[in-house]
């Protein structure tokens, strides 16, 4: 996670930000600090990287790239805005430890606002912020199969606003944000999803932050909420309206440093041409 000192709506680049809405910086502050003592309070360790000068939207570490088994695939942001963060990213990751591998220059991918991992795969959104030609590179860097899912609203430019992975069966989604191949690629992956109304998509539902059985949220509406404890999961809310501001909410501010999805098997030399069907 990244503090928010020099946060603020400073350009539009999705449909929430208002140049004319101004941050309230000490409101931000506490939110923030809020959402990091209800993570930890769930069981999670933070790591924290330093806030910098003109980069407004690096608190918003999911986009900082794509983590898997100690490596890291740093984003290629669509926006000139945004392009930046990722030398401070990359000094973070190289600090720490990871295995930093780059995507190709031509293709643009936001890391892990537009890639979540479930089960053995990663779901990956793409049109107005990631380009579909980056799942091949991305999935060959991590070694895992990458799933496509185009998201057709443009106010839920990034996946993680529509698809909030909560264990190995179980999701909440946002169908209507994507389109019809999407739509079957998670029917034939999610045993048990539960669909969101508008509303509680557009209450940032689905950008919640999973932390072992806990499910820390910027706001529970009671049939969301009754549902995740049916499932068996506490839900912990964390205010971060300033952040709404922006277009992102709980899950944008953080990154998963511990994805560990295992290796595919390497496919047979074979694979999809006529002699191996
Ligand atoms: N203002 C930021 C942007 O538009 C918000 C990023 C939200 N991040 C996310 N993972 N959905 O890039």
């Amino acid at each position: 996670m990244c503090p928010p000192e020099h946060f603020g709506v400073l350009y539009e680049i999705n449909p929430w930000m208002h140049r004319e809405v101004s941050v309230d910086l000490d409101r931000a502050r506490e939110q923030w600090g809020g959402l990091v003592a209800t993570l930890v309070e769930a069981g999670a360790s933070v790591e924290l990287m330093e806030p910098q000068p003109d980069l407004p939207d690096l608190v918003f570490t999911a986009n900082a790239g794509t983590v898997n088994n100690g490596r890291y695939v740093p984003s290629r942001f669509r926006h000139p805005y945004r392009q930046p963060e990722v030398d401070h990213d990359v000094a973070w990751f190289r600090a720490n430890g990871f295995e930093v591998t780059p995507l190709p220059e031509a293709v643009a991918h936001e890391g892990a606002g537009d890639a979540l991992p479930f089960r053995n795969v990663f779901l990956s959104g793409y049109r107005s912020r990631s380009d579909a030609a980056a799942h091949g590179p991305l999935s060959a860097l991590l070694g895992v199969p990458v799933r496509p899912i185009e998201l057709v609203d443009e106010r839920l430019y990034h996946l993680d606003l529509t698809f909030c992975p909560l264990d190995d069966r179980r999701a909440l989604v946002a169908p209507k944000a994507w389109d019809r191949y999407g739509r079957t690629v998670v029917e034939a992956l999610v045993p048990e999803p539960f669909v969101l109304e508008d509303d509680e998509v557009l209450a940032f539902c689905a950008n919640s932050v999973v932390v072992g059985t806990t499910i820390v949220m910027a706001a529970c509406p009671p049939r969301v909420g009754r549902q995740l404890e049916a499932w068996g999961f506490d839900v912990a809310v964390a205010g971060i309206g300033e952040f709404l501001k922006a277009g992102g909410g709980c899950r944008c501010l953080t990154l998963a440093l511990d994805v560990a999805i295992p290796a595919a098997a390497t496919p047979p030399p074979s694979w999809g041409t006529a002699a191996a069907r």
